[in-house]
Formats: structure tokens, C-alpha cells, sequence
């Protein structure tokens, strides 16, 4: 490096410290003692790799864990990416776009690796581990209800049965008490919620709501709104729409409902959900984007 470029750097180094009220000198002297960096130190396997406790003697059990915890990371890759779209003041199609497919493509890879809990473990175990795991289930994710309140408007998350009689002027926590999932653990007659969905609210509720509210402006689907004419019509943008919404609300949702299926077969879930019907997509209609689909579309969606 040549002495005007080394210059250049305390240059620079001095403007950023001045501004904070620092000094430079200190800083550089710092560096002369700093541990050199290292993978370990950086990506922290060793605290990564001490998350997986198993409950009972069942090996297949670590797949289950795993898997799981791969889930929640991807998860977390994709709200990175959408609350950096939410949280931006103006939407440029550019950014919107290529925002769009890394969270499409991490919903991908979830939607295809789907099979490692589908085939990946042997069900005689699965029935043995899954009893010391009630009431709880991959239902109680709190970063897959945040996913879906920052995919779309708050309505397209209200249970079908309700929508007539919630809008924008409804209160939130209204709201809540008829978000599409409530039907999982809610018996509407009575209003009982079970100890699945009561814990869950118990720890989640108050961050939701609050949740609701940033995202009830922001969310993708708002976000996509705003953009330009042109580009909102842009076939590509529409395809790349379509596919996120697809994969999260059928390809995966399917996906999970046959691993249901091929585990429990008649058997209860853990959360204790009428899983058969709750989680199937005609059933659910689960959707972000509505106004992408015809009305065809929307009639068979999750069907054949
Ligand atoms: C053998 C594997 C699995 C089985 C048998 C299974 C079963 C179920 C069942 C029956 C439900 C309905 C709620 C209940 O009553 O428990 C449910 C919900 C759910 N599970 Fe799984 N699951 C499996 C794997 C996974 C994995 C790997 C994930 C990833 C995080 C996951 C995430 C979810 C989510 C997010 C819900 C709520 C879905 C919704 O509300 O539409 N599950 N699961």
C-alpha cells in the first residue's frame, strides 16, 4: 500500500472517531493487542452446536430437533430480508424485487427439504418421542406467525368464517381472537382455548399485537402496492409473487400435512389440533396476495 493510500485511511479513520468523540490513536493502539479472529470466535459453532437436547433415548429424535432448528434459522433469514423491505421509506422496484427472491428461494429450500422430516426418521421412534413432547408444537413458532403478519394484510389472516365483520377500523386485539389459527386450539361455542394455544399466548400475545400493528402498514403486500403502475404489472414481479405465496401456503403447507399424515396417521397431533382439517390448505385458504390469483384460482386453491 502506497503512503498516500495509508493516509488516506487515517483520513478517514479520524473523521469517523471525531465524529463520536474519539481518537484515533487509542483505536490503533487497541489493534496492536486484539486476538486475531477466527471462525470459532466468529460464526460460534461451539454455542450453536449445544442447542440440540434430547428428551428421551430415541436417536431419530436429533433429526426432529434439527430439522427443526434449521427451520427457525432459515425463518429468521427470511424476516431479515422482509423487515429490511417493511422498514425502508421509499419502496424502489429494484430492491423490492431482489429482496423478493432471497426470501422466495430460503421459502424454497424449506418447501424442498421437507422430505428430511418426511422420510428422515423411523416412525416406530417418532410415536415413542412424540408423547414426551405434549402439548407442544411446531404451531407455537413465533417467527412463522410473524412471517405470515409481515407477508400481508391483517384480513387475509382472519379466519374465512369472520371476515365479513372485520376491517381496518377493528381493534387489534379483536382482531387476534379471530387470526385464521385461533381455529386450532379455540372452541367457538365456548370461547376454551387449549393449553396449546393458551401457552402461546401467554408468551407471544403482547409482541404480536404490537407486531400486528407495525406490520399492518409495512407488509409486503402494502409494499408491493405502492410501487410504480409499471412495475406492479411487471409479469416477472407477478410470477415471483405468486410463487412466494404458492410455496408458503400450498407447497409447504402440503409438504408438512403428508409428513402429518405418514407419522400420525389416525393417531392425535401433540398440540391436540383436528389436524386433518385444520392444517389443509382448502380448508385454512391461507393467502397473501389474493388479488394475483383469478377467481378460479382462488376457488380451487389447495386443491387438484
Ligand atoms: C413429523 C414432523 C411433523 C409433524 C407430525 C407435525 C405435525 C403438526 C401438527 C399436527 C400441527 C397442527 C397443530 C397441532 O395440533 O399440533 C402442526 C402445526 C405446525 N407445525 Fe408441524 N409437524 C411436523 C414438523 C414440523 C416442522 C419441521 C416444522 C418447522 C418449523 C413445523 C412447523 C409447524 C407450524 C408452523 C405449524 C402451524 C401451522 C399452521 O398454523 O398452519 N412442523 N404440525
Amino acid at each position: 500500500m502506497s503512503i498516500e493510500q495509508q493516509k488516506d485511511i487515517i483520513k478517514r479513520l479520524d473523521e469517523k472517531f471525531e465524529a463520536i468523540g474519539q481518537q484515533t490513536n487509542v483505536h490503533l493502539e487497541g489493534l496492536v493487542w486484539a486476538n486475531p479472529i477466527t471462525y470459532w470466535d466468529y460464526i460460534l459453532p461451539d454455542a450453536l452446536l449445544s442447542l440440540q437436547i434430547q428428551r428421551t433415548t430415541q436417536p431419530d429424535e436429533m433429526v426432529f430437533i434439527m430439522y427443526h432448528q434449521i427451520n427457525e434459522l432459515l425463518f429468521k433469514m427470511i424476516l431479515w430480508e422482509i423487515n429490511q423491505v417493511c422498514e425502508s421509506t421509499t419502496v424502489n422496484a429494484a430492491f423490492f424485487t431482489e429482496k423478493l427472491k432471497r426470501i422466495s428461494r430460503y421459502f424454497d429450500m424449506l418447501a424442498s427439504s421437507f422430505s428430511i422430516m418426511g422420510d428422515g426418521m423411523e416412525r416406530e421412534q417418532y410415536m415413542k418421542f412424540r408423547n414426551t413432547l405434549t402439548p407442544a408444537s411446531g404451531f407455537q413458532s413465533a417467527q412463522y406467525r410473524l412471517i405470515e403478519f409481515s407477508s400481508t394484510e391483517l384480513i387475509n389472516l382472519i379466519d374465512y368464517r369472520f371476515r365479513a365483520d372485520i376491517d381496518r377500523n377493528t381493534p387489534y386485539e379483536h382482531a387476534f381472537n379471530h387470526l385464521y389459527w385461533q381455529a386450532a386450539g379455540k372452541d367457538y361455542k365456548t370461547g376454551k382455548k387449549n393449553t396449546l394455544l393458551t401457552l402461546f399466548e401467554k408468551k407471544y400475545k403482547k409482541h404480536f399485537i404490537e407486531m400486528m400493528e407495525k406490520y399492518n402498514t409495512t407488509n409486503l403486500w402494502t409494499r408491493f402496492k405502492q410501487l410504480p403502475d409499471k412495475v406492479k404489472s411487471d409479469a416477472e414481479l407477478i410470477k415471483a409473487m405468486r410463487h412466494y405465496d404458492y410455496t408458503v401456503n400450498v407447497t409447504w403447507v402440503m409438504a408438512h400435512y403428508n409428513a402429518a399424515g405418514k407419522y400420525l396417521g389416525n393417531a392425535e397431533a401433540t398440540g391436540g389440533s383436528d389436524w386433518r382439517k385444520y392444517m389443509h390448505p382448502k380448508y385454512q385458504r391461507r393467502i397473501f396476495f389474493p388479488e394475483l390469483w383469478s377467481a378460479d384460482e382462488l376457488e380451487h386453491w389447495g386443491g387438484d
